[in-house]
């Protein structure tokens, strides 16, 4: 049997694939390795996944309906997906909305459709896991955000993707009862992470003497969740799929460290791994951006038996180190 991962060529979805080939599963990757950020990062990770077996390549718009169709008939032993592609990052959906909506919600009526196609061939869909976000939160303020909470007022574009992505897949499960689950992730950062978000950007400036933006004066608060833990979290939702609660399998879950952080505490702990001083610039609050992100893990820790254990004096030191070596610095 095999598993199809999406944005196999990012951070997290190369993490998982990572963790899925280490025990034994075939993993059909798929990507476009567009430039959102640089794709030479993108193509170095998947050279690590290239290197495992069990792993397959496809360079592929996950958006193309045609050939998303094709896949069954190309890998007949898909049985399972983790929808882990997306147009991430909340600011860059203020510039560029079309694409969002391109890769968000196109790209997950397609992986919808492939789940719904898979359920109808041989071996079925045991399990249909796709990425939302701690960003559907958006303007709610009662902490910590629990799954039980609304979730209709995003205050950005990629967040109102990502909760149109979650009423979506209910519809799905409710008609052709697809087993799938939601994982609403909250700020993953570790080796091999994104360079658009802040470890990277402020560990870049610090070691170059650069100063950084402090957005709201550093009076912000983040959910940091170290990608170990993260792995740990989406392995178990792809394990333990839902079953028919009332009318739909479809289970969302938070999966954040349920910890969260003060901005200029998290830039000390970077400033100790890179043994060097930050100069920081304060700035007012970015549009779209939440002043506290913070995880209610109750229902993961009960039903994924998601624990999460890496603190940021742990896991800032492991991603500063990989940074370090990555770029020769
Ligand atoms: N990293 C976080 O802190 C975080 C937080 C909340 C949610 N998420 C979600 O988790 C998932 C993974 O995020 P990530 O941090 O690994 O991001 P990432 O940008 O590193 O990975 C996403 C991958 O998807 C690929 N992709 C995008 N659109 C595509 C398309 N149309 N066809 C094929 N490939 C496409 C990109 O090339 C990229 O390699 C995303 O759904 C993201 O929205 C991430």
């Amino acid at each position: 049997m095999a598993i199809l991962v999406t944005g196999a060529a990012g951070f997290i979805g190369m993490h998982v694939a990572t963790a899925l080939l280490a025990r034994g599963e075939q993993v059909v990757g798929i990507d476009n390795l567009n430039d959102y950020y640089d794709p030479r990062l993108k193509q170095a990770r998947l050279a690590r996944l290239q290197t495992e077996p069990g792993f397959t390549f496809v360079a592929m718009d996950f958006a193309d309906r045609a050939a998303v169709a094709r896949l069954p008939e190309k890998f007949p032993d898909l049985d399972q997906i983790l929808h882990l592609g997306a147009q991430a990052g909340v600011r860059f959906s203020i510039e560029q909305p079309f694409t969002y909506a391109e890769s968000n919600l196109f790209g997950q009526l397609t992986m919808m459709e492939l789940a719904r196609s898979l359920k109808q061939g041989r071996h079925g869909c045991k399990s249909f896991v796709y990425a939302s976000s701690s960003s559907v939160y958006g303007a709610n303020r009662t902490l910590p955000y629990s799954i039980d909470q609304q979730t209709d007022q995003p205050v950005s574009f990629y967040g109102a993707t990502k909760k149109a992505a979650e009423i979506m897949a209910q519809s799905y499960a409710h008609l052709y009862q697809i087993p799938s689950t939601g994982l609403r992730f909250f700020t993953v950062y570790g080796p091999w992470g994104r360079p658009d978000m802040s470890p990277w950007l402020f560990t870049s400036a610090i070691i170059e003497g650069r100063p950084i933006k402090v957005f709201n004066n550093g009076q912000m608060k983040r959910d940091f969740t170290y990608i170990d833990d993260i792995v740990s979290g989406t392995l178990a939702a792809l394990d333990r799929p839902p079953t028919a609660a009332q009318s739909a399998p479809h289970k969302v879950y938070n999966l954040g460290n349920h910890e969260p952080v003060n901005l200029l505490d998290y830039i000390a702990v970077i400033e100790r791994a890179c043994q060097k001083k930050a100069l920081l610039e304060m700035q007012p609050m970015q549009a779209g951006d939440v002043l506290e992100t913070y995880a209610d893990i109750t229902d993961s820790c009960r039903d994924l038996d998601f624990q999460p254990s890496t603190s940021i004096e742990e896991g800032i030191p492991q991603f500063v180190d990989w940074y370090k070596s990555y770029f020769d610095v």
